[in-house]
């Protein structure tokens, strides 16, 4: 079940637009793709860094996850997520550990990923997303 990689790291922002130029000014990293995910109430970009990615999320509205997360601890580090090879085995051997999971059964998540989340409560108040590539990375 071990990880075999920090798929990404999600930092939450007001604005897209701003934090994405902060990134190219400081550092001069482009995204790789944008998209608006309704289902989790956020527009995404993937920035590309060596194999990983940071995933920088916009809430689409107040009410919303991201959102209410803003809005109490503002911006800043959101979760990490780790890349598996196998979700169903991954969510399986969390349970049998007995931490609180969010998603017990895989959902469609950014690139049609399959992603779960865990709880942050499991470890260090920190969310946890599992996320199993549809295509392998190149
Ligand atoms: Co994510």
């Amino acid at each position: 079940m071990l990880p075999y990689n920090i798929d990404h790291v999600a930092i939450a922002v007001r604005d897209l637009d701003a934090a994405l130029a902060d990134l190219k000014e400081q550092y001069g990293t482009e995204p790789l793709s944008r998209e608006v995910i309704e289902s989790q109430g956020v527009e995404e970009a993937m920035v590309p860094v060596g194999a990983s990615y940071i995933q920088v999320l916009q809430p689409l509205g107040p009410e919303t996850p991201v959102g209410r997360f803003v809005e109490k601890r503002g911006e800043g580090l959101h979760h990490i997520a780790f890349s598996v090879p196998d979700i169903e085995a991954a969510i399986e051997h969390l349970e049998s550990t007995g931490v609180r999971l969010i998603d017990h059964e895989p959902r469609v998540g950014g690139g049609g990923n399959r992603i779960a989340f865990v709880h942050p409560s499991a470890f260090a108040g920190t969310l946890v997303e599992l996320v199993e590539l549809v295509e392998e990375p190149t």
